[in-house]
């Protein structure tokens, strides 16, 4: 006869082995398993794992935390042929709002990954929010300090392009690397708070506010560009990372 040990043991290796038998048919984190091909379960899984995984993440999928996201560095350089003619770093900011953003509209992949993959995503509020150091010109402005930053971005749509090259590592594991991922904001309006700006002289920082809140659009689209790559990189490198963990053999089927 078995004693309660053993069969506390065995109990305990026959439920273990069971949750790999389920660990090896579906995908971690009750994600469910879609085609390649069906573009609405994939809009479906991404909003699931935005809804459910943003704020902590998914560690079995080496996906980060989302929301809110990290950032040690986020810099814009001088560009003396726009109008906002800024140096503009953030250090160890946070991207705040992901974790409520939805994604509208996900094209299917192709089993080759040779298509891009074009999203549509509506963030009903993105900011970052950090320390920064500014100096430079905005329009008219010179803008020279350091402080505390929040930019905002409301009812933020995106419209991001994903290009995917599979890599092969054997029978049944390709794995997909990114190539490149590039993004379009369209927020419906953008502010800026700035602390500390002038060396916390009041009358120049409130000008300063009440300038780029009235020209947030014209201040917004010479930043656009910059702030779209720099935004780009860093989804290029957290989905290289999900992306680098299975093969799509087991993210997918119909691969
Ligand atoms: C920003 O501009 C809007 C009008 O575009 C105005 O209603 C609002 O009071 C301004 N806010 C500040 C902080 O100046
Ligand atoms: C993507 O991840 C793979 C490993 O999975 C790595 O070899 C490659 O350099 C990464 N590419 C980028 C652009 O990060």
């Amino acid at each position: 006869m078995m004693d309660k040990k053993a069969f506390a043991l065995s109990l305990v290796f026959y439920l273990s082995c069971l949750s790999c038998l389920v660990l090896a048919s579906d995908l971690p984190a009750g994600i469910q398993k879609c085609s390649i091909m069906d573009e609405n379960c994939l809009r479906d899984g991404m909003n699931y794992v935005i809804k459910n995984f943003a704020r902590k993440g998914i560690k079995e999928l080496n996906l980060v935390q989302l929301d809110p996201l990290l950032i040690k560095k986020f810099s814009l350089g001088k560009n003396p042929k726009s109008p906002v003619n800024i140096d503009l770093t953030f250090t160890n900011a946070n991207l705040l709002g992901l974790g409520d953003a939805q994604v509208k509209k996900v094209t299917p992949f192709s089993k080759d990954l040779s298509r891009e993959i074009t999203l549509e995503m509506m963030s009903p509020r993105i900011t970052l929010t950090g320390p920064y150091v500014i100096d430079g010109k905005v329009l008219i402005l010179p803008i020279r300090g350091k402080g505390d930053a929040d930019i905002v971005l409301q009812q933020c749509k995106v419209h991001a392009v994903v290009k995917l090259r599979p890599v092969s590592k054997g029978p049944h594991q390709t794995f997909a690397e990114v190539v490149e991922v590039k993004l379009f904001l369209d927020p419906s309006r953008v502010t800026y708070k700035f602390t500390g700006l002038f060396n916390g002289e009041k009358a120049p920082s409130e000008n300063f506010h009440a300038l780029v809140n009235e020209s947030w659009l014209e201040v917004f689209n010479e930043l656009k560009a910059d702030i779209s790559t720099a935004m780009g990189l860093i989804f290029k490198s957290i989905l290289n990372r999900t992306l680098g963990k299975l093969p799509l053999e087991q993210l997918f089927t119909g691969v």
